[in-house]
């Protein structure tokens, strides 16, 4: 049986991408934050698919610690039952923050969350990724495009808003996927990321404030449903051929903006490795 990691399996696109790929006859290891949605998440999907290997872990995907410990028990989870490989990593876990936060780490939650962890658990998880010519598969958004790098101050400590914050993790989302490929397409292991489109999930309603719920509330009435995106997922990581373009609409290849270019992703990749350094060094062993 073939096995996919999926963060943020407990709620909206990862969830109906964990639905999707059951019915596929896909192994599941579900991510998520809180252990009674964890455990009722995983006890649903085992009842909606009896045949089906479920497996959830609990880690708060913003402190780097908790990657680093939910990756290990990943990997020796799939070393146990796994024959070491995985098909796929979805690092799909992300939020919105209306204010400056910061983790226990000191960055700002939404960088570490949407951007970091992906970072993160991809390093401890790169053994199985390349012993099952695995793919990566990373949830950006048609928000990167419009927006730049805040290479002066990434984390927005002088100036927070929300939206250019959150705008910001996706291009990052893009600009790894990028830097992803370049280093280890060479061994076997693709890398894409997926804009899902507009999806009618709680994303915004959750950790924000007032305006945010206000915003978000009307927007999300127009979004499609989540399993309109988990279609799209299933599709890319059950194709006999890895992902060839970086940047996907749903299942179909699309433009990316101008801002994912190597010189971003590389200067990206090196930021990423001095933030999460010590913790990237343990991951690989
Ligand atoms: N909705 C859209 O229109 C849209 C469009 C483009 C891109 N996206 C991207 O799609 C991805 C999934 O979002 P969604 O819309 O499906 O929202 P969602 O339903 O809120 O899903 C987010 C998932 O991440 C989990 N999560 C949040 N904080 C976490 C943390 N600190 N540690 C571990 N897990 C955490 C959530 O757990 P809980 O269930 O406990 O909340 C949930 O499972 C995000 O990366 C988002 O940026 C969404």
């Amino acid at each position: 049986m073939k096995t996919v990691v999926v963060t943020g399996a407990t709620s909206g696109i990862g969830l109906a991408a964990c639905r999707e790929l059951a019915k596929l006859g896909y192994g599941i290891i579900g991510v998520g934050r809180n252990a009674d949605r964890c455990a009722g998440t995983a006890e649903a999907l085992q009842g909606e698919f009896p045949e089906a290997s479920i497996a959830y872990f609990c880690a708060d995907l913003s402190r780097q610690a908790e990657v680093l410990r939910v990756g290990r028990e990943i990997r020796s989870h799939v070393e146990e039952k796994c024959e070491g490989k995985l098909r796929a990593l979805v690092s799909n876990a992300g939020g919105v923050r209306s204010y400056y936060t910061t983790t226990e780490d000191g960055y700002e939650t939404v960088f570490a969350l949407n951007h970091l962890a992906g970072f993160l658990l991809s390093h401890a998880l790169l053994p199985c990724l390349k012993a099952g010519g695995g793919r990566l598969l990373v949830t950006s958004s048609a928000s990167h495009k419009g927006t730049r790098v805040n290479w002066r101050d990434i984390m927005f400590r002088r100036r927070y808003n929300p939206l250019a914050v959150y705008k910001q993790s996706k291009l990052l989302n893009a600009l790894f996927a990028f830097g992803f490929r370049d280093r280890f397409s060479g061994l076997g292991v693709s890398a894409a990321c997926v804009d899902p489109g507009l999806v009618r999930t709680e994303i915004g309603l959750k950790d924000t404030g007032g305006l945010v719920k206000f915003v978000w509330g009307l927007r999300m009435k127009r979004g499609v449903e989540p399993e309109v995106p988990a279609r799209a997922f299933a599709r890319l990581i059950d194709a006999e051929e890895p992902p060839r373009a970086l940047y996907y609409r749903g299942a179909k290849p699309a433009r990316h903006s101008r801002q994912v270019n190597r010189k971003n992703a590389d200067r990206l990749w090196n930021l990423s490795e001095q933030l999460s350094g010590a913790h990237r060094e343990e991951a690989k062993t």
